[in-house]
């Protein structure tokens, strides 16, 4: 048996940073900035150290990184991240194997950044990188060289090690031209995908999935501006401008089974949907929301099973899942990894043995120095003193942190106004009035309290269930077995649609402790 731990978006902001010439004591970013954002920075170190500590106990020698290492790309954050992944190298063996994320860095040279952070008084500062260099996120060849002993480069004691390109491990080895849109203009990247055998009978795949496409007649690729953000692009990019790794992946499928070999994949960005097929309902009512442009279209499901790569993990969206795609007698997993620094914070150990793959999925809710933070925050100008400032422990805070997003993001800037309101002004008995679904014992719910919910089963999958008392979630599970087929763009008819895609979440595959089994591809746990 072996044993891997998978930790996704560890978003590493190293509030220990003192930034040149700024006149701080310190890189406390502001709650308003991370009121601001689907993650939390200050957290961020303890959080990943919980993680590492969680990986050490339970004896996994090998950890998957996958992607979005630091936020965001700035060298002092990835000289933070490298340090303590060197510390836990040293004091326990740890080896950790990364994949690029779109928060690691940007092209070929870099962008500037501009972040608010805390003087001691609390008051919010905002910091440029034009005034301070070192602020602004680094270009890929400056990060992959500060980062290249997560896997990037072989290690001794390697029983195999190889790049889409060969066995060079030059940086200067593996570059290809990528095309822009139009096909007229092309620049020289570097893919810093490989596979590496850390462990006898061990294929570790890391696909660089993050590809920066240049625009169409761009010049200048020292100008960030030369390029489409990495963000949104994901697998739909890689087939369209890194076609290569096709061939290559199906060319490492077959070798691993030939060879007897455990395959397991991992790249940034999901290559099935996560979101349990509930994405056209909801471009349906929500237009194209932050996660529903950002699941993989089936064209990507049916290239990337079509490989024979078997199992794939990914991180980027910060949502706990597990997906299937079947494919000619075989299948695809995706499992997709939550981030310790957004809601619900946990990562992954993962059992392989022989056609068995046991996968538990540990909460990282109890963080040592999940506070460190606080005081600052509540001295903060401006913000507001609310209820994630006293949390208890490291979970309560990213669930505080969720409905503060809910609140202030979600359904203000995401939903249809008529929705909104009627989420603001209405009780759950009004909902069940206004859906004709009569249900005996409801609890006595805002709709607050419904949408909330809605959002933390969407993030967390089976792991939302520390979060939602079970009554709410027995009642959620009737309520959606009891809404009528179809729908209108009526406000009844949305709500409708609302409730099909909890129905969807609730219905998920285990994503919580479960086993794969591969010959016969089934799913079992909870
Ligand atoms: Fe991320
Ligand atoms: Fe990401």
């Amino acid at each position: 048996m072996i044993r891997i731990a998978v930790i996704a978006d560890p978003h590493v902001h190293d509030c220990g940073w003192r930034p040149e010439g700024a006149g701080l004591d310190a890189a406390i970013r502001s709650f308003g900035d991370t009121l601001a954002s689907t993650r939390v920075f200050n957290e961020s170190i303890p959080a990943f150290r919980a993680a590492l500590d969680c990986a050490v106990a339970e004896g996994a020698k090998l950890v998957l990184l996958v992607g979005d290492l630091t936020d965001d790309g700035q060298a002092p954050n990835i000289a933070a991240a490298v340090a303590l992944i060197a510390e836990y190298r040293d004091r326990h063996g740890l080896r950790v194997l990364a994949t690029p994320g779109n928060h690691d860095f940007f092209a070929l040279h870099g962008r500037p950044q501009k972040k608010t952070f805390l003087t001691a008084d609390g008051t919010p500062q905002t910091l440029c990188s034009t005034d301070c260099p070192e602020a602004a996120t680094l270009g890929m060849d400056a990060a992959l060289r500060r980062m290249q002993h997560l896997g990037y480069r072989p290690e001794p004691g390697d029983m195999h090690w190889e790049s889409p390109f060969g066995t060079d491990p030059d940086f200067a080895a593996r570059t290809y031209l990528v095309p822009s849109p139009d096909g007229g203009t092309s620049c020289r990247m570097v893919d810093a995908s490989y596979l590496v055998e850390p462990v006898e009978g061990l294929w570790v795949l890391s696909i660089d999935s993050n590809v920066s496409v240049p625009r169409d007649n761009a010049q200048d690729f020292t100008d960030p501006a030369a390029f489409h953000d990495a963000t949104d692009g994901g697998w739909p990019t890689v087939l369209r401008h890194r076609a290569h790794l096709l061939p290559w992946m199906r060319d490492v499928a077959a070798r691993a089974k030939a060879g007897g070999k455990h395959l397991v994949a991992f790249s940034h960005y999901p290559v099935l949907d996560v979101l349990a097929g509930t994405g056209s309902d909801e471009l349906r009512i929500f237009g194209p929301t932050g996660l529903a442009r950002r699941t993989p279209p089936s064209v990507v499901a049916e290239a990337v099973a079509a490989t024979g790569v078997p199992l794939h993990f990914s991180g980027h969206l910060h949502v706990n899942d597990t997906a299937f795609h079947p494919y000619g007698g075989r299948g695809l997993f995706n499992i997709s990894v939550p981030s310790p620094v957004g809601f619900c914070p946990a990562m992954k150990i993962v059992d392989l043995d022989g056609d068995r793959v046991t996968i538990r999925s540990l909460p990282l809710s109890q963080v040592p120095g999940h506070d460190l933070a606080f005081a600052a925050y509540r001295a903060e100008a401006g913000a507001s003193v609310g209820p994630a400032m006293h949390a208890a422990d490291h979970g309560a805070f990213l669930d505080h942190h969720l409905v503060e997003l809910v609140r202030g993001r979600y359904v203000p800037r995401e939903w249809p106004a008529e929705m909104a309101e009627f989420v603001d002004n209405a009780r759950v008995d009004d909902l069940l009035a206004l859906l004709g679904v009569p249900l005996a014992d409801a609890p006595d719910l805002t709709m607050w309290q419904l949408v909330e919910d809605w959002y933390r089963l969407r993030k967390a999958g089976t792991l939302a269930e520390a979060y939602v008392a079970p009554e709410r979630l027995d009642f959620y599970r009737r309520l959606c077995e009891s809404i009528p087929p179809g729908s209108d763009n009526s406000l009844a008819g949305r709500f409708l649609v609302l409730l099909r895609i909890l129905r969807g979440y609730l219905g998920r595959l285990p994503n919580g402790d479960f086993t794969l089994d591969m010959r016969d591809l089934s799913v079992r746990g909870s």
